[in-house]
Parts: structure tokens; sequence; C-alpha cells
């Protein structure tokens, strides 16, 4: 039986080793973390992660091969293969602050790695890292006079959240990058064989170890171009009386150009998009790329227009000011299907909407918690209700800032009968059907469409 480790139980830690632990049952897979409540959580029935699909692999794997522990050191001993899924979020103070990786919770893991140690490992890095970090890996790590040997492998994650669980099952690829060197190829052939148990073979590429890191950063790149590419393009809609649902459709038909990820939306948000562009910009400067640099910045930026638009409508819409207003927000997640809220445009709604001194009212179906932590003081300004008809009670106005689907359920007869007239809803997800909420008696401001409202324009300009 061979020993994995995965140091890191967070969202990639915890929704990927379930999956393999359930595929590969002689593999003993333990997974430790230096925060001791996640540790708890995980062995409880309450995970400290939402992820459809993920308690019920959980509860088929835990305590049969895959196993939670704080125990970082004897585990590392004991380990054939490590994988180090830790947090890399951008730097926020010193040089590259606001934009390159920090690499703190890395490094410190490949210390750790060397100093409990007493057998030649293979180490894999899962999170996401600056292209070239696995050189800094191999010198820690190989800097050892036992005599050990050390093959570092790059297998970037590319699950979603929402879908970790499902992506994992069915991934589009896996990709391993590792040094093509006799030792290295062998490591590489490993960790191929572990993931040809579910995966089909021609799904699993391989490349030298700065490919496989790279092209971590460029596909988040990309993704998140695109819906940078069809926000800005959902501002000229709402100029122009075209309707951006229908110009997705249209360019999404061009193969060339694919349909996916091109729904125009509040904002993207997540814990890595923004952190990996960022990222990847701070390496094109570091290499003197400066016009490259000032590219992928744009699709940040475009990300923050996009969320600051939305708020500023909001109150350009309701009569110039918000102040005093009960305002209810339906989503706080940064997406449908997880209680993550890590760069969440809800919450950057939020905040914009508490400096208009709104009085709001937050409600979700799994993300409250880490909303009031990620809002730090300004949680105490806010309500946090969990239904969303008490919370849209009284309210001037609804925003919509996740697609969770139970809001398309929601009686939006007798919500709008409970709010104060005129009533305004936002739809920064085009969750709802606009024509009927309209008809019910909202004022509906989609994005990328003309807004269906029963004021005049004499009144929005002038009251
Ligand atoms: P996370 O913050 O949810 O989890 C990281 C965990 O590592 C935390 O629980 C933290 O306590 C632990 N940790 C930090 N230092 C440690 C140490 N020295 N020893 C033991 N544990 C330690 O982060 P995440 O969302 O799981 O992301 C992890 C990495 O994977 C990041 O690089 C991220 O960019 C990448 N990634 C994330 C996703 C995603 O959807 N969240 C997808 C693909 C890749
Ligand atoms: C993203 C990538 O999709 C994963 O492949 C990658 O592994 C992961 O980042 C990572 O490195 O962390 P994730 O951030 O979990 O996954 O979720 P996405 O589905 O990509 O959504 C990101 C944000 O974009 C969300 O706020 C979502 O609502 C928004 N989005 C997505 C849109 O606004 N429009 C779209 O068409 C698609």
């Amino acid at each position: 039986m061979k020993n994995i480790l995965c140091i890191g139980a967070g969202y990639v830690g915890g929704s990927t080793m379930p999956v393999i632990a359930s595929h590969c049952p002689e593999y003993r897979i333990v997974i430790v973390d230096i925060n001791e409540a996640r540790i708890a959580a995980w062995q409880s029935d309450q995970l400290p992660i939402y992820e459809p699909g993920l308690d019920e692999i959980v509860r088929q794997t835990r305590g049969k091969n895959l196993f939670f522990s704080t125990e970082i050191n004897r585990n590392i001993a004991e380990a054939d293969i490590i994988f180090v899924s830790v947090n890399t979020p951008t730097k926020t103070f010193g040089q590259g602050a606001g934009r390159a990786a920090d690499l703190q919770y890395w490094e410190k893991t490949a210390r750790q790695i060397l100093e409990n140690s007493t057998s030649s490992k293979i180490v894999v890095e899962k999170s996401t890292l600056p292209v070239r970090t696995a050189e800094a890996m191999e010198r820690i790590l190989n800097s050892n006079n036992q005599g050990l040997h050390f093959d570092v492998l790059s297998n970037p994650e590319f699950l979603a959240e929402g879908t970790a669980v499902q992506d994992m099952q069915k991934p589009n690829r896996v990709l391993i990058g590792g040094r093509e060197t006799e030792s290295g190829q062998k490591a590489v052939e490993e960790l191929v064989e572990m993931y040809a148990q579910w995966v089909p073979r021609e799904r699993i590429i391989t490349t030298n170890l700065w490919s496989s890191e790279l092209s971590k950063l460029v596909a988040n790149a990309f993704l998140a171009q695109r819906i940078s590419s069809i926000n800005a393009i959902s501002a000229l809609c709402e100029k122009t009386e075209a309707d951006i649902n229908e110009v997705a459709a249209a360019i999404g038909h061009d193969e060339r150009i694919g349909r996916y990820f091109l729904r125009a939306s509040v904002g993207f948000g997540g814990s890595c998009f923004q952190k990996d562009i960022l990222n990847l910009v701070y390496l094109c400067e570091h290499y003197g790329l400066p016009e490259v640099a000032r590219y992928w910045e744009q699709v940040v930026k475009m990300n923050e227009y996009q969320e600051a638009r939305f708020s500023a409508n909001m109150v350009t819409s309701m009569f110039n000011t918000v102040a005093g207003k009960r305002i209810a927000l339906f989503g706080a997640a940064f997406k449908a299907n997880t209680n993550d809220t890590r760069e969440s445009p809800a919450l950057e709604v939020c905040r914009a909407l508490l400096e208009e001194q709104a009085d709001l009212v937050i409600t979700d179906p799994h993300a409250m918690e880490n909303a009031c932590y990620d809002l730090k003081e300004l949680a105490k300004r806010v309500t946090f209700e969990p239904d969303p008809y008490i919370a849209a009670r009284n309210a001037h106005a609804i925003a919509i800032l996740t697609e969770w689907p139970q809001y398309t359920q929601l009686d939006y007869e007798s919500i709008y009968h409970s709010m104060v007239k005129p009533a305004f809803l936002f739809d920064g997800r085009n969750l709802l059907d606009h024509k009927k909420l309209y008809e019910i008696g909202f004022n509906v401001y989609p994005i990328g469409k003309p807004p269906l409202t029963r004021l005049t324009t004499y009144e929005l300009k002038h009251v």
C-alpha cells in the first residue's frame, strides 16, 4: 500500500483527495492542515465546505483509506507521494504587493517536508504557482545531506467550485509536468498510473514542468478574459438596446468562439481568477514584458468596472439615493452551489451600497457565515436573513447577486406585494424571467439588456 499525503485541507485538498481515495483503494490517503478547526470539521458530519456530492464521497472513504489529521510531521515521514495544496494568495506586503503570489505557506511546507523526511519522495504541486516555482522547491528539498532524492511534479487543479466532485470524476484533462530526467519521468509515470485508474489515458497530458505551471495561470486568464469580454459588451448593449444573451448566443454558435463562459454578470469572483491574472501580470513585468502585463491586467480592471457599474446603476435608478433604504441582496457566494465568498462580486456590491448608507439585508442558502467573516467590521451594519421572503419584506429593491437556482422558484408576486413601491429588481445574473417580473409590477434592471421600467425618463432624471 502506498501512502499519499495532502498538505492543505481546503477547497482543493478537501475535494480532490476523497475522489482519489474512492478510485484508488490501494492508496492510503491522509489530508493534513495547520487549521485544527478545519480538520475537526472534516472529521465531523458538518464538512467545512459546501460542495454537491462531497458529503457522500467523504462518508464512503473516511476511515477506510482516507484520513484527516493535524499531525503533519509524522505523516510527512510516512508518505511516498506528497500533494501540496496550500493557499497561494496575492501578496499584500513588500515587493510585488497586490500582484505577486504570496509563497510563504508554500515555502514553509517545503522546509517542513525537508525536515521530516527520512526517505525519498515525489512532491506534487497542486496549488497554483508562478511558473518556475518547482525550481525553488527542488533546490530546498534536494539541499538535504542525507542522500534523499525528491522529484517535484506539477499537477495543477482545474476543478471549479460547485462542480468539484463532478470535475474530478470526469476531468476534461489532467495535466502533469515533470523533469525530463529518468527519475523525473518515472515520477510522472507513477502519477499517470494513479489517475489512469479512472481517467481515460488520452485525457492525461504530460509536459515539462514549466509548461504545466504556466498553463494553469493561462487557463484561468483565458477563462476570466471571456467573462470580462462579454461583460464589456454588456455595457454597450445597455446603451444600444442590443440584448447580451442574444449576442452571446449568436457569437457562441461559431465553434471557434464556443458557447461556454459567455454569461454576462455582475462580475467574476472566486479566490483564483483575479489572483492568478495578477500573478501573470507580475510575472510578465518581472520578465520585462510590460505590454503583455498591461494586456492581461485589463481583464481585472474590466471586472472591477462591471462590479462598480452595477452598484452605481442601482443608485442612479433608485432616484440617485439609497441612503436609509432597505435593499435585499439575494446571494453572497461568488457563484451558485458553493459556500465560498472569496472575492465575491456580491460582497463588492454590498460594500459599495454601504458606502451609500443603504440598509442592507443579505440572504444566501449556504454562504452567510463566510460572508459575515469576509465583511469583517462592515458585517455589523448588515442584517443576515436566511429566508429570502423576510429579507425582501419592506425592501425598496432586490439585487440578484448569485445564480442560486432556488431564486427562480420564489413567489415574486407575493414578494412584490410585501415591498415598498416603486419596487426595483436588479438582476446581476440575468437569472429570472424579466418580462414576468415587469408584469407583476417590478421595475427590472437586467445586465446587458434594456431595463423594463414603468418610470418615465423624466421621473428617473428629476425625482
Ligand atoms: P484554501 O485556503 O481553501 O485551503 C488551503 C489550506 O492550506 C488551508 O486550510 C490552510 O490552513 C492550509 N495550509 C496553509 N499552510 C499550511 C501548512 N504549512 N501546513 C498545512 N496546511 C497549511 O485554498 P484552496 O481554495 O484549496 O486553494 C489551494 C490552492 O489551489 C491555491 O493555490 C489555489 O490557487 C489552487 N486552486 C484552487 C481552486 C479552487 O477552486 N478553490 C481550484 C484550482 C486551484
Ligand atoms: C475557476 C476555473 O473555472 C477552474 O477551472 C479553476 O480550476 C479555478 O477557477 C481555480 O483555479 O480556482 P471557479 O473560480 O471555482 O473556477 O468558478 P468558475 O465557474 O470559473 O466561476 C468563476 C466566476 O466567474 C464566478 O463568479 C462565476 O459566477 C463567474 N462567471 C462564470 C461568469 O460571470 N460568467 C460565466 O459565463 C462564467
